[in-house]
């Protein structure tokens, strides 16, 4: 069950990964983009957390509101917009307290603004496993683990890792990288179980 405390808690860990991992995103992006979603990811953690510290949050959607502000203002790059609407749309459907549907409102937000489709290697096609893992109640490391390394082969027909065509593949995707980070977390925290 989703509570205030095990949202921010979630987000927090979500947000430590990204900082930790901030060079490796960065060699990601490197290989098939220009080399700053981790630069990109950890600016916008940092600002999610800095207002984490001095916010007295209600209730999850307000966590998921200020979550999205932080990262659509701070990310930049193609990826600020795509996790801002994830957010966002989080937010709307965080009553309902039940964490698959909220990630699969949060994957119809990123869908809706950045018009992927599974298999076009972006950050969605780890969103995509993770949900249906969610719906089933079987969301394991080893899910979130295959959903990134299947982002190898895949040629990027999106975004700026598009530019570089054939040579995009062979490498895992940076967003789906720093999206399985989050999922990391949530496996890790304590809302998947209570
Ligand atoms: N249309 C899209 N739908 C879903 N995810 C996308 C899309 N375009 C890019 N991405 C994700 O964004 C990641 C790249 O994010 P990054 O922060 O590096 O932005 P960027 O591509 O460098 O942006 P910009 O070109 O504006 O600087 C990709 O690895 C991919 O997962
Ligand atoms: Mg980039």
């Amino acid at each position: 069950m989703l509570t205030t405390e095990n949202t921010v808690n979630w987000l927090t860990s979500f947000g430590e990964k990204v900082i930790e991992n901030k060079a490796y995103l960065s060699e990601l992006d490197s290989l098939i983009g220009d080399g700053d979603h981790g630069s990109n990811m950890a600016r916008g953690v940092q600002a999610m957390l800095e207002k984490f510290q001095s916010t007295e949050f209600k209730e999850p959607n307000d966590v998921f509101k200020t979550t999205a502000m932080a990262l659509l203002s701070k990310i930049g790059g193609a990826s600020g917009p795509l996790y801002g609407s994830a957010f966002m749309e989080m937010a709307k459907q965080s009553e309902t307290g039940d964490i698959s549907v909220i990630i699969s409102a949060g994957l119809d937000g990123i869908k809706k603004r950045g018009r992927a489709e599974p298999g076009e290697k972006t950050m969605i096609d780890v969103w995509v496993p993770v949900c249906e893992a969610l719906q089933e109640n079987q969301l394991t490391k080893q899910v979130i683990d295959e959903a990134v390394q299947a982002t190898k082969p895949m040629k990027a027909t999106k975004g700026r890792a598009s530019y570089v065509g054939d040579r995009s593949i062979g490498e895992i995707d940076p967003g789906a990288m720093s999206s399985a980070y989050l999922f990391e977390a949530l496996l890790e925290g304590d809302i998947l179980n209570d």
